[in-house]
């Protein structure tokens, strides 16, 4: 098989140095990477050591005759198999949003028929600014995939989220984009999103949680699981987008509040269960969140102590509840009360097991076997009494859309008449 082919573009922030070890990881696993600069980029790292990282010619400007002889513009941005831009600024990812086209960067990202992946990287402040909040949202619905940056300190000294995501983050996105590539853009160019004025959610109100929690040991210690509650703020942002009411009961995660949702943090699966019941009465409960099964029955005060011994200290189990068929049984019951399930093996037997036993409406099964929790792909089965649907693997954010119209549909059979 030929080695994927990737156009990386780099954009004019603090963060392009990481680029340069993404180049050098994907080069070692085997990708054919091209490199073009930004103007602004150019301040930050130099064509020079992208060329002899890459191993390939580096491109800066649109104005380059004899560039156009040898490789032309189009058929750069075509030959790729994937576009990635890391660091993505502001700038560019307002101008791709917007369309624009007034370098070599901008032109490629619209002449391109290839998907799209950007790595944001700005101060956290023009990272929650309402243009780029609209510029992401829009990017997304065009069928780009956005990463969410990381959270931490910036080069600024501010704190919050738009750090560039790691080179190792961005090159396991890379994969999964890879792996998923037909999915998210298929090539009669129909978008698997709904545009932004539809707003078949609107008047309805949801409940989604999402995350994992933490079943605390002692001060300093807990049990939780690899949840990164990707799947679950996907889900929340685009109820928000589909003009939806939505409560997000959120787990220990890092992720930003997707605008226009309401959420509250909780930590552990007594807490979730607190304040899924205080958000009742909804017309739908999508419950994402990955709770824990057990707690630490006694929570230690104080942190455990190894005393020297070598005993092992003993750590005994109690059951949390069980949100979603407590759900279920509720006088409130929700009119559509969907539950999650990762599995590892036999999917959709024991989503089937699983919608019998809690009494939930549809199951989402997803095979964390084969998507690792943590990733931004997801290929789902939706379990029903009516059968199974199962869908193509997909960026979270595009299940999350598919997964909102079939709520909307539902949720018209079920109740016709709205609350506004
Ligand atoms: C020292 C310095 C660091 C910058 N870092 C960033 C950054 O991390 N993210 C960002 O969006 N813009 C950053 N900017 C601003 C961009 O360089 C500027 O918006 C530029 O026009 C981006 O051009 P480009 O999008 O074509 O690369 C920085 C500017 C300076 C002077």
């Amino acid at each position: 098989m030929a080695a994927p082919r990737i156009l990386l573009i780099i954009g004019g922030g603090i963060a392009a140095y990481k680029s340069i070890e993404l180049v050098r990881l994907l080069r070692k696993a085997g990708y054919v990477v091209r490199c073009v600069i930004t103007r602004a980029g150019e301040q930050f790292v130099t064509p020079l050591t992208l060329a002899a990282l890459s191993e390939n010619k580096v491109y800066t400007s649109l104005f380059d005759l004899k560039d156009e002889v040898e490789m032309g513009h189009i058929q750069l941005s075509r030959e790729a198999d994937l576009v990635v831009v890391a660091p993505a600024t502001a700038d560019l990812l307002a101008k791709m949003a917007g369309g624009q086209a007034d370098d070599l960067a901008t032109t490629l990202l619209l002449a391109t028929d290839k998907p799209v992946l950007a790595a944001p990287a700005m101060n956290v402040r023009m990272w929650l600014h309402a243009a780029t909040r609209r510029n992401v949202a829009t990017l997304r619905g065009d069928g780009v995939t956005v990463m969410e940056p990381d959270e931490g300190e910036m080069a600024c000294g501010e704190f919050g989220p738009g750090r560039l995501p790691e080179p190792q983050a961005i090159k396991d996105a890379i994969d999964s984009a890879l792996a998923g590539a037909p999915a998210v853009v298929p090539l009669t160019g129909q978008p698997d999103f709904a545009p932004a004025n539809h707003r078949p959610l609107f008047g309805r109100r949801i409940l989604i949680t999402a995350g994992p929690t933490h079943e605390p040991i002692d001060p300093v210690r807990y049990i939780a699981n690899r949840s990164s509650g990707k799947q679950g703020f996907a889900i929340a942002a685009a109820a928000a987008e589909a003009g939806a009411e939505v409560l997000l009961v959120a787990g220990p995660v890092p992720l930003p509040t997707p605008p226009g949702v309401i959420r509250v943090d909780v930590e552990t699966a007594r807490e979730m269960a607190a304040e899924v019941e205080a958000g009742l009465p909804v017309d739908a409960a999508i419950m994402v969140a990955a709770v824990a099964d057990w707690r630490a029955a006694d929570t230690a005060p104080q942190k455990i102590k190894k005393d020297g011994s070598g005993q092992v200290p003993p750590l005994a189990l109690a059951e949390n509840p069980d949100i979603l068929a407590s759900l279920a049984k509720s006088a409130q019951r929700p009119p559509l009360l969907v539950g999650f399930a990762a599995e590892t093996n036999d999917i959709i037997a024991h989503a089937e097991a699983k919608l019998a036993r809690k009494g939930c409406d549809w199951i989402v099964a997803n095979d964390v076997a084969a998507d690792p929790m943590g990733g931004e792909t997801n290929r789902v089965h939706i379990v029903s009494k009516d059968g199974v649907d199962s869908w193509d693997r997909l960026p979270k954010h595009a299940v999350a859309r598919k997964l909102m119209e079939k709520i909307a549909d539902e949720l018209d059979a079920l109740i016709p008449s709205r609350s506004d």
